[in-house]
């Protein structure tokens, strides 16, 4: 595909696409079966301003376009899918808010060390008894004179453990329901923060995914992220940003399917010729390339309207349910472009296999992506 990227776009592009192929790549499986959280190479995305890609420059950001940042999502997470979400939770997720809603002497405080990389993010919303309906939580957090006073759990945060500030969704005032939940910007530091339970995962082995507990954590009343009790609408509108950072990441996974589906099919011989010969393979990697084109498209112009200022609700949850489901199809057909040495962890495509699943599941199911849709089409 073909799109006019501008010059700025086009030299971010290569810087990216550089550094993956150099330091991401080669490390990739081997951090993943260790389980490895790749602590120097999100120091490297810090140094080369993709922890805060769009955040402006004068709170410590890249001042990129959201498309520009989008390439660079896809770069990285065709390397490594692991490294991919650790990026995109602390641009979209936890940068994000701040730069939208936070205070001055927050995004001072915060979002300038969190975009310039030299603290990490993490976003809080997801609990036991409520995934796909957000609005159910239970934390609570309750004023008492100059502080809120957190009680509750936490799952499935993804930087949870290794981040050092978290965007905290919990419950002001609990006769209102998902109109009294309120944010807050908690740093790990605070008494009364602890990390819980890390989960044992079948993809994204290189990022952690944690439970993060609050006991009478006390958090400083000028810490509450925009109005209090209208969190949820600021949990809602963050997640219309991550969305697009998810299809951009499932897109990278299925970018990599792709190019090593194309390797192997030239180079794999059976029956005496390249298996690249044979009409199923083909058809296997044409469906593949016209798949990856159609959610390139949908992602881009989604991160393309999100930065022209329009709401893109509908539009992000589009290009995510779209990305994320063809990812999977891809990471299927790649695995079957391999044969048996697809289900083997010395190739990529197993990797990526792992990888694809999440994208239909956090940051709302495919399920809810539809929800979304069908909402705004009604
Ligand atoms: N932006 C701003 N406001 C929004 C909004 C948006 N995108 N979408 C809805 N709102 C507003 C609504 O207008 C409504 O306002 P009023 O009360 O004034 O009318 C309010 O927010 C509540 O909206 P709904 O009544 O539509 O909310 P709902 O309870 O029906 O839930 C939902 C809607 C889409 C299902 C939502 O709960 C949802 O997205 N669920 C999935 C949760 C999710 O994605 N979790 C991801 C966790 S983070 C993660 O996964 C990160 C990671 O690991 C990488």
């Amino acid at each position: 595909m073909n799109l006019h990227f501008t010059e700025e776009q086009q030299m971010v592009l290569e810087t990216v696409r550089g550094f993956a192929e150099k330091e991401v790549k080669p490390v990739a499986s081997k951090m993943d079966a260790a389980s490895e959280f790749p602590h120097a190479l999100v120091k490297g995305l810090g140094e080369m301003g993709l922890m805060g890609a769009f955040i402006p420059a004068e709170y410590g950001g890249s001042g990129m376009d959201l498309l520009t940042y989008i390439l660079a999502m896809e770069e990285i997470s065709k390397a490594w899918a692991s490294l991919g979400v650790v990026m995109t939770v602390n641009n979209s997720l936890a940068c994000d808010p701040i730069n939208r809603f936070g205070t001055k002497a927050q995004k001072e405080k915060y979002l300038v060390p969190l975009a310039q990389g030299r603290l990490l993010g993490c976003y809080a919303l997801t609990e036991p008894g409520a995934g796909s309906d957000a609005g159910g939580i239970a934390t609570q957090a309750r004023k008492d004179g100059g502080h809120y006073v957190l009680n509750g759990t936490k799952l499935f945060i993804t930087n949870g453990k290794n981040a050092d500030v978290a965007i905290v969704y919990a419950v002001t005032d609990p006769a209102r329901g998902k109109k009294g939940i309120s944010a807050f910007i908690v740093e790990k530091a605070f008494s009364g923060f602890v990390v819980g339970k890390i989960e044992d995962k079948m993809g994204l082995r290189g990022s952690d995914t944690a439970e993060l507990i609050f006991q009478e954590c006390r958090v400083p009343a000028e810490n509450l992220l925009g109005v209090e009790n209208e969190g949820f609408k600021i949990a809602l509108a963050t997640l219309d940003g991550g969305r697009i950072g998810i299809a951009a990441q499932a897109l990278g996974i299925a970018q990599g399917c792709l190019e090593e589906s194309l390797a192997y099919a030239k180079e794999r011989k059976q029956f005496n010729r390249p298996i690249g010969d044979f009409q199923a393979i083909q058809n296997m990697l044409a469906d593949m390339k016209t798949e990856i084109d159609a959610a390139r498209l949908l992602t881009h112009r989604a991160a393309w309207s999100r930065h022209q200022g329009r709401l893109v609700t509908a539009i992000a949850a589009e290009a995510k349910l779209y990305a994320s489901e063809m990812a999977n199809r891809v990471a299927y057909k790649a695995v079957q472009v391999f044969g048996g040495y697809g289900f083997i962890k010395d190739f990529p495509v197993e990797r990526f296999y792992r990888d694809a699943r999440i994208t239909t599941l956090y940051e709302g199911t495919s399920e809810v992506q539809r929800m979304v849709i069908a909402r705004h089409l009604l």
